[in-house]
């Protein structure tokens, strides 16, 4: 077992995602969605990158760096989503269905990561799939996110996983109705792994970046946004003079709330545990990840 050891500050990366408490974002290096975050852990120089986010993240970070010390400060923070596929789906569509690319959400273990063809995010899924050469797409875990990527590629047959966020995909139609009644004028900008009819709603759909990037250049003054409450610290350090809302007050995730100031204090005093990826797995998912680093450019 590795002696640790406290963390000096000039030697890590800190990365954080914007789900995160404000807190935490205001303490890293970088903030940004999952595949800012994964670009930025393999081009660091850094030999530790500690990692602001839920597991899988810190995982990929491990895979894409393997001569790095990686950590997240709770090792207890999962994406609820992560295991929503399973192994016995993924052998039996590949034996059943021919000319078929395994394109697997980030938000994913790095085992369900090692049977797959390729990894996306939400910011490169479109990009990504419309790249590959085979005609037939198993998309997991994300339902929402496939079906999102799929209407944008007719040309596509997709087979979808079942899988997706519980935060998510809980909100409505219903909810988000209600939500433009009391902010009448305010823009609805959405993440894809809302359901469709959420998704038919709004005016933009991407990734946490992209719905940042676009109510940073929109000339609109008020925002709705589906996505997890932590966006909003980035937004309105951004756009000062613009007003940003949830869809629901109580778009939280309870995983990413778990990286508390406090945690990643820990880490910096020695008291965090390295990620580890078992050599073979990590091997093969390393492969599905510089996939997508090279197809999403
Ligand atoms: P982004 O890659 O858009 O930041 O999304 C990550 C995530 O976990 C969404 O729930
Ligand atoms: Fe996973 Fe949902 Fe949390 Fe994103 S918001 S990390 S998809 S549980």
């Amino acid at each position: 077992m590795k002696e640790h050891h406290p963390i000096r500050r000039e030697d890590a990366l800190v990365l954080a995602h914007y789900y995160v408490p404000d807190a935490v974002q205001a303490a890293a290096d970088f903030v940004g969605d999952s595949f800012a975050l994964a670009r930025k852990a393999k081009e660091s120089d850094k030999p530790v990158i500690v990692f602001c986010g839920v597991s899988f993240m810190g995982e990929s970070a491990k895979i894409l760096c393997p001569d790095k010390e990686v950590y997240i400060p709770a090792a207890d923070a999962h994406c609820a989503m992560a295991e929503m596929a399973s192994e016995e789906e993924i052998l039996h569509i590949r034996a059943t269905v021919p000319d078929l690319a395994v394109v697997t959400y980030v938000n994913s273990s790095a085992r369900l990561k090692a049977l797959s063809d390729v990894i996306v995010t939400s910011s490169n899924a479109v990009k990504v799939v419309s790249r590959l050469k085979e005609k037939n797409i198993y998309f997991i875990p994300d339902k929402n996110l496939g079906a999102y990527v799929a209407a944008q590629l007719p040309e596509k047959k997709f087979y979808l996983g079942w899988g997706c966020c519980p935060i998510h995909n809980a909100t409505t139609a219903r909810e988000v109705r209600a939500a433009q009644a009391a902010h009448p004028g305010a823009l609805l900008l959405v993440h894809p792994e809302c359901p469709e009819e959420v998704r038919a709603l709004a005016a933009y759909v991407g990734s946490t970046a992209g719905i940042i990037a676009y109510a940073e250049k929109s000339g609109a003054a008020e925002f709705l946004v589906g996505t997890e409450a932590g966006t909003l610290y980035e937004l309105r350090s951004r756009c000062p003079g613009k007003k940003f809302y949830v869809t629901r007050e109580s778009f939280l995730c309870r995983d990413m709330k778990k990286i508390t100031p406090e945690a990643l204090a820990r880490v910096f005093a020695g008291e965090g545990t390295p990620v580890e990826v078992p050599a073979d797995v990590a091997a093969k998912a390393r492969v599905a990840l510089d996939r997508m680093l090279e197809l999403g450019q």
